[in-house]
């Protein structure tokens, strides 16, 4: 099965970076939100990351418009009966989730397959909402999509090869190396990621070291990009509080449970960069 018109469902953070890693691939993408604002605005942070490209001279001014041309905006899920992938990239809410696919279940074609990005809720709950559970996995990027190389497939009981076979086809397309993960809480990345990130705020909690002699240990003793507190910064806060919940309460295992200043600063509204204040500070530019 040849992929050639690729749906997303949200243009938030992940959403746009997905929509601008297929259009850039020679994708014609169909992007949905829920109102012509959120749409604008993703559209816009795509229109800028190109537009930086650009300016660097590593694109055309061209080739920015191409992608950009291949990339249709909508409000409506009846936009999606042309497309023969649907990656959803959504709120993190089941109900949510359910609802879109049901919906799109009826819109798409019958041999249109359906992804979920979702980092936590398990894909076979998502997949039962649809009559197409062999065509149903999960398609999971990571942060800034544009940049990061890998996704996570997820497999779950039900999930037929022919639909493996064409994500992994489509994910060389797009540029990313392909990992293959059974539907567990935390796949592979997030159930290895998240008790370090967990340890650094256990670390600053106690009292061990600084957030940035945190941070510089990690980035310099071990080479990571980012230290740990930057990179919870990076994520969210609240994001990173909702992931670990969901861990804990599959696992019960004290690795996964929050530390207390995490909950603490989730529950001041300190989600980080996108706050304007977690570990770090962030001032509005
Ligand atoms: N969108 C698009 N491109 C971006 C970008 C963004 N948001 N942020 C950075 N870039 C590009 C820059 O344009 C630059 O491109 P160039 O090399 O072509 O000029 C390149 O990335 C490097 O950027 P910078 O020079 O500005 O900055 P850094 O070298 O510090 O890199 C970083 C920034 C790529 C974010 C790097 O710090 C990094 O890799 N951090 C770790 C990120 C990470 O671990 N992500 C995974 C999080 S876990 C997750 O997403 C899973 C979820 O379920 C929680």
């Amino acid at each position: 099965m040849e992929i050639k018109t690729v749906g997303v469902v949200g243009c938030g953070l992940m959403g746009s970076g997905i929509v601008q890693v297929c259009a850039q691939a020679g994708f014609k993408v169909v992007v949905r939100e829920i109102t012509d604002q959120f749409l604008a605005g993703g559209l816009a942070k795509i229109e800028k990351t190109l537009a930086g490209a650009v300016a660097k001279g590593k694109m055309a001014e061209a080739d920015k418009a191409a992608v950009l041309g291949r990339i249709q905006g909508t409000t409506k899920l009846e936009d999606f009966a042309g497309c023969d992938l649907v990656i959803e990239a959504a709120i993190e809410n089941l109900d949510e989730k359910k609802k879109v696919f049901a919906a799109l279940d009826a819109i798409c074609p019958p041999h249109a397959l359906f992804a979920s990005n979702t980092s936590s809720i398990p894909i076979i709950a998502i997949a039962a909402a649809t009559r197409r559970p062999e065509k149903f996995l999960g398609l999971h990027f990571f942060n800034p999509v544009p940049v990061m190389k890998l996704v996570e497939i997820i497999r779950t009981i039900q999930t037929g090869d022919e639909a493996i076979e064409a994500i992994r086809v489509f994910s060389d397309k797009i540029g990313k190396t392909s990992i293959l993960a059974k539907d567990r809480a935390g796949f592979v990345v997030n159930l290895l990621l998240i008790p370090y990130l967990l340890d650094a705020v256990r670390a600053l909690e106690s009292g061990l070291a600084t957030r940035e002699d945190i941070d510089t240990g990690m980035t310099l003793g071990c080479g990571y990009p980012m230290g740990p507190l930057t990179l919870l910064d990076f994520v969210g806060l609240d994001t990173t509080y909702y992931i670990t919940n969901i861990l804990f309460d599959e696992f019960k295992d004290s690795k996964y449970a929050a530390p207390p200043l995490l909950k603490a600063m989730v529950t001041a509204g300190f989600y980080g960069k996108k706050s304007g204040r977690g570990f770090y500070d962030y001032p509005a530019k």
